[in-house]
C-alpha cells in the first residue's frame, strides 16, 4: 500500500507570520485525514518557525530546493544539513520553475537528490514536459530522460518521491485529465521498474499542476497517482484542506 501524500508548495509567498498562521490553520483542520500524509513547503525564511507549529503532528516539512554541497563559499545557497536542522524531512528538487528560471539541469537535480538522500532527507523529484513537448508528442521521451538522469547512480528507490508536473499545467488552471496524468504516471513506473525491478511498485508518484478540491478526486482515483503536489491552492487554507480531505476519502 502506498500512503498518499498531499504536499503544499508555497513558492515565494508568505512572511514568517503568515506562514505560521497558515500552518496553524492546516494543523487545526486535519482531523479525520489520517490516511493521508501532509507535507508543507514554506519559503526558507519560515521553515524553522513552521517546524515549531507542526511539531508532534503528522505534518512534515519540506524545503523547496537545496544545494548539493554540505558547506562552503556558495553565497545564497542553503545546504541540506541546514534544511534538516530547520526541521525538514523532505526537499522538493528539480521543480520546473528552478529548471526554467535558475537553469537547473538534470545533472544538478541528480547531485541534489544524492545529497538529500545522504543527508537523510526524502527528495520529491519533479519531472514534466512543456506544452511544446507534449504537442510534439515527445512527453514520454522527455520525462523518461528526466527520471533516468535524476536517479543516475542511485541504487535504491527507498525514501524517494517523484512528482509528475506537466509544465503547461502549473499555475495555469489547465489541469491534465486523469487519463493524461495516469498515462505518464504509469510510464514513469515502467521506467522505474526497468531500473529497479519490483521496488517500483512501492514508490509514490504525485501529480502536480492546477490541482483543486474539484479535480483531485478524479486524479487520485487513478491507479498510479499517489497524491498531489499543490501550488496555488495550497496558499488558501480551506482549499488546501479540501484537497487533503478528498484524497483521504478516496485512497
Ligand atoms: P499549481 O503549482 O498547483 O499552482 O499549478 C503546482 C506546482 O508548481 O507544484
Amino acid at each position: 500500500m502506498r500512503k498518499p501524500i498531499v504536499a503544499g508548495n508555497w513558492k515565494m509567498h508568505n512572511t514568517v507570520q503568515e506562514s505560521i498562521a497558515l500552518a496553524k490553520y492546516i494543523k487545526d483542520g486535519i482531523a479525520g485525514t489520517e490516511k493521508t500524509e501532509i507535507v508543507l513547503a514554506p519559503p526558507f525564511t519560515a521553515l524553522y518557525s513552521v517546524s515549531a507549529v507542526i511539531k508532534d503532528t503528522k505534518i512534515s516539512l519540506a524545503s523547496q530546493n537545496i544545494f548539493y554541497e554540505d558547506k562552503g563559499a556558495y553565497t545564497g545557497e542553503v545546504a541540506p544539513g541546514m534544511i534538516k536542522d530547520a526541521g525538514c524531512t523532505y526537499a522538493i528538487i528539480g521543480h520546473s520553475e528552478r529548471r526554467k528560471y535558475f537553469y537547473e539541469r538534470d545533472e544538478d537535480v541528480n547531485l541534489k537528490v544524492k545529497k538529500a538522500l545522504a543527508t537523510g532527507l526524502t527528495p520529491i523529484v519533479c519531472v514534466g514536459e512543456t506544452e511544446e513537448e507534449r504537442v510534439k508528442d515527445v512527453t514520454e521521451f522527455v520525462v523518461g530522460v528526466q527520471v533516468k538522469k535524476a536517479l543516475f547512480e542511485i541504487n535504491s528507490l527507498n525514501n524517494i518521491v517523484i512528482a509528475y508536473e506537466p509544465v503547461w499545467a502549473i499555475g495555469t488552471g489547465k489541469v491534465a485529465t486523469p487519463m493524461e496524468a495516469e498515462e505518464v504516471h504509469r510510464f514513469i513506473r515502467g521506467v522505474l521498474s526497468e531500473m529497479y525491478g519490483s521496488a517500483s511498485t512501492d514508490i509514490r508518484i504525485l501529480y502536480g499542476g492546477s490541482v483543486t478540491p474539484e479535480n483531485v478526486g478524479e486524479l487520485i482515483d487513478m491507479e498510479d497517482i499517489d497524491g498531489a503536489l499543490v501550488g496555488g491552492a495550497s496558499l488558501k487554507p480551506d482549499t488546501f484542506l479540501g484537497i487533503i480531505r478528498k484524497v483521504s476519502e478516496k485512497k
